[in-house]
């Protein structure tokens, strides 16, 4: 994880990195720092938010500088503290890095030997060390030994204190290089350098682009690469709060024009998603939000005739799969950058089966590598808690159950899909008040069977990962086999109730729970005689879903708000998992 920005120009880059660095902050939050390159290298760094090292930059003399790096920390190897933040120094080496180096422990022993001495526990610091032990008068040639010898990911912005020049090489972790005018960048994310471009280049692995103020030059193994520039179609305002006090709740709120732009988009041209009906197997395969999305899948496509099964990533990558040859693995991930689904559909592509990605960013790894990608269109996603891309890929996987077996009522139904969500969107009152008999609870429940066992599996998370509430959701039939002891006189527990066929079975479930002393929240499409009730429209089955969870992503949001939390930054957290 971690967020780097680099600049190389004509301005002084203090302001630019350090606004860059807010926009990376979703990619982690331990730590920041920042190198300025003038005569000589300044290094300022704090443990914590982005502000903190603003601050402290606002109350030192700065050097002179037109060039510098920054990063902002997910600790991986090391705790998070002032020491161990980057960008870190080694002789003429000063470098940020996002990635973790697997063989850390063996360079710094070699390099150890040699007599080389370290300052932290980070791995970070090895590779600093390595290539200033390669320098003998020429950094990329010292970069180009070095990252032969590194095993794991890393991206990497690196300066040298003799050097007006600026570094970067990428390998399993992104890294973009921007083309301002007379102006350089490179970074994790276009989102940080968008008000001064919007122009970028991908980088391969392992090529490195060395940057001078007036150009760049990208060559890997010695050879020179030509990279198409390409431009990016986001906005400053997709990375603005627009009048909205947290990235979350503005982007719940986007999630009716976004469904009704996909909407228009597929469904008198479904012809444009790919046909599932070819397979006999499906595997979905995903990691948190993106996993329960892809259960709500597996219930879809079964209920097509199907076989499907649905694995967690970090799991799926290490289990001995049998392939059959008509098996499709459809891997789902907002950022596609998910080291564990990279890992995972890497594992299918070597099986040489269809592997389709169902992903936001575009010319992400999971969107480049797999055989079919569709693309949700949710535009930038900035909150940590996933709300409107985990909305975009249930309508995706809904679609493409549609078009294994069309039907009428689905068509009509899926147009009053936008209208409906901004009803159920604007009862923020309804949430608020909720949320008040919620948020001095520290357990929640929620439970459900089949479709609605998925639904509530991300309700729960939602909750707990911005409130910080310890919740737990159960397969509504499973709480009698144990959890049904922690239930105690007013604990809440949440009933998903979408499904026709095993509503009833449900209900059952509910009130052994109630008859123990649970306070109970339904969350139905039929209204029933519980006092405190989330009553949504009745849709096509296949549709439900989208309907189902923005409410309980309201609830989470203002019980979260109610708690005081850091909504779009959770503690821990961050929004892009790119290690293992
Ligand atoms: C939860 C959340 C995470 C992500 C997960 C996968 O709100 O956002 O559980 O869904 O880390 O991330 P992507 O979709 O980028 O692969």
């Amino acid at each position: 994880m971690c967020g780097i920005i680099g600049y190389i120009g004509k301005r002084n880059p203090v302001e630019i990195l350090i606004e860059g660095l807010k926009k990376l902050e979703y990619r982690g939050y331990d730590s920041a720092g920042i190198a300025l390159k003038g005569n000589d290298i300044e290094v300022i760094k704090s443990v914590g938010k982005i502000s903190n090292l603003e601050d402290k930059i606002n109350n030192s003399n700065i050097i002179d500088s037109n060039i510098g790096i920054a990063h902002t920390r997910w600790a991986t190897h090391g705790e998070p503290t002032e020491i161990n933040a980057h960008p870190h120094t080694i002789g003429n080496i000063t470098l940020v890095h996002n990635g973790i180096i697997e063989n850390a422990k063996e360079l710094k022993e070699k390099l150890q030997n040699k007599g080389i001495k370290f300052n932290t526990s980070t791995d970070t610091e090895v590779v600093a060390a390595l290539i200033d032990y390669y320098y003998k008068g020429n950094t990329k040639e010292a970069i180009e030994k070095a990252i032969k010898e590194l095993k794991g990911s890393y991206a990497l912005a690196i300066i040298n204190k003799d050097e007006d020049k600026l570094y970067a090489v990428r390998c399993e972790s992104p890294l973009i290089l921007g083309i301002g005018e007379e102006e350089y960048f490179v970074t994790s994310d276009i989102g940080a350098i968008l008000p001064y471009t919007k122009n970028y280049v991908l980088l391969g692995e392992n090529e490195i682009v060395t940057l001078s103020k007036d150009n760049y030059i990208i060559e890997k193994d010695d050879t020179k690469v030509f990279r198409k520039v390409e431009i990016s179609n986001l906005s400053i305002e997709d990375t603005s709060l627009n009048g909205y006090d947290h990235y979350m709740m503005k982007e719940i709120n986007e999630e009716p024009i976004l469904v009704d732009n996909l909407v228009k988009k597929y469904i008198n041209n479904i012809d444009k998603l790919p046909d599932l009906k070819k397979y006999k197997n499906i595997h979905i395969v995903g990691c948190g939000s993106a996993y329960y999305a892809g259960m709500i899948g597996k219930y879809l496509f079964e209920d097509d005739g199907i076989k499907v099964e649905c694995d967690v990533a970090s799991e799926y990558r290490y289990r001995n799969i049998i392939y059959d040859k008509d098996t499709l693995v459809i891997l789902i991930s907002q950022s596609g950058e998910t080291a564990d689904t990279i890992a995972a559909m890497r594992k299918a592509n070597d099986s040489q089966v269809d592997t389709l990605a169902i992903v936001n960013v575009e010319s992400s790894t999971i969107e480049r590598e797999s055989t079919y990608s569709v693309l949700i269109e949710a535009g930038k996603e900035i909150a940590v808690a996933t709300t409107k891309a985990f909305i975009l890929q249930v309508l995706i996987l809904s679609l493409l159950s549609y078009k294994i077996n069309p039907d009428d009522k689905y068509k009509e139904d899926i147009k009053k899909l936008p209208q409906q969500l901004k009803v159920l969107l604007d009862k923020t009152g309804f949430y608020k008040k909720l949320a008040d008999s919620i948020y001095k609870h520290e357990d929640v429940f929620f439970m459900g069977r089949k479709v609605d066992y998925a639904i509530s599996m991300e309700g729960s998370l939602k909750l707990k990962e911005v409130s910080y509430i310890h919740s737990d959701s159960y397969q509504a039939g499973e709480l009698k086999h144990g959890t049904i002891s922690l239930v105690n006189e007013g604990t809440i527990v949440f009933a998903i109730v979408t499904d026709d066929e095993i509503r009833d079975k449900t209900i059952s479930n509910l009130e052994e729970v109630i008859s123990r002393g649970a306070k109970p929240i339904y969350v139905g499409n039929v209204d029933v005689n519980y006092e405190d009730k989330i009553i949504i429209p009745k849709v096509h089955k296949k549709l439900q879903p989208i309907l189902a969870v923005p409410p309980l992503q309201m609830i989470a949001y203002f019980v979260a708000l109610k708690r005081g939390c850091d909504i779009d930054k959770p503690k821990n957290l961050a929004k892009s998992v790119t290690v293992e």
